[in-house]
């Protein structure tokens, strides 16, 4: 009987929201906010937090220059590290991991092969030439990525709908 219970909750909990926790804290979030919401660290790897938190990286952040405080930096380094995709045993973090090239660090989310894959049937034009968007990594702009919820079953295309049998268009 328990065990068929237990087989029920995690039934339920494997068709639930995707989900990651968010970052509540407010000196972190004003570290990023001035650009965009606080990515969370289960996207990524270690060593791509850590490469992005070097000096040189902060320097040149996707053309921008990121300003910490030396405590701030240390803030993100422990939540990104003891957060990162490697670090936590969850669904969402095992598939970025399968997915990860071996040769390579890299520094964005909207560009780990699991998280395109999600993507990968979308209409370009939902994303670049949409403009609200304007960008794969402005994961805000469809889901409530800023509360750590991407299910699919929650996404909010600015502009565009999801038919029941034809999937997306222009609303
Ligand atoms: C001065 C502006 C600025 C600040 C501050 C800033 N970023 Fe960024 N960040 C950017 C820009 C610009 C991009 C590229 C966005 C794009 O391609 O649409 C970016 C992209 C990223 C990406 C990759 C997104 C993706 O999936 O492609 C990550 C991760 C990231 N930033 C983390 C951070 C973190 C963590 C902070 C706070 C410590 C931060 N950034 C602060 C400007 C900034
Ligand atoms: C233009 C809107 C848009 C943007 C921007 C976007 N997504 Fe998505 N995402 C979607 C849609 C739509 C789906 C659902 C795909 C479908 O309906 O088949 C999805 C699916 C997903 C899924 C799978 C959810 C599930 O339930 O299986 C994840 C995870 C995800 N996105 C993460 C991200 C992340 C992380 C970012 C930013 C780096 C991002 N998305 C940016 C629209 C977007």
């Amino acid at each position: 009987m328990k065990r068929a219970i237990l087989g029920i909750v995690a039934l339920l909990s494997t068709s639930s929201a995707f989900e990651v926790a968010p970052v509540t804290d407010e000196s972190m979030k004003s570290g990023c906010v001035d650009c965009h919401f606080v990515y969370q660290a289960e996207f990524l790897p270690k060593a791509s937090w850590e490469k992005m938190f070097e000096e040189e990286e902060l320097a040149d952040h996707f053309g921008d220059k990121v300003e910490l405080s030396s405590g701030l930096k240390s803030k993100f380094l422990a939540y990104y590290l003891e957060n990162a995709s490697d670090v936590k045993n969850i669904k969402v973090t095992r598939k970025i991991n399968r997915s990860l090239p071996k040769n390579r660090t890299l520094l964005r989310v909207s560009k780990v092969p699991y998280i395109m894959s999600q993507h990968e049937d979308l209409d370009r034009e939902m994303f670049i030439d949409n403009p609200k968007v304007k960008s794969y990594a402005n994961c805000n702009a469809c889901h409530n990525a800023e509360d750590g919820e991407y299910d699919e079953d929650d996404v909010d295309v600015p502009g565009w709908e999801k038919g029941f049998f034809f999937g997306w268009s222009r609303k």
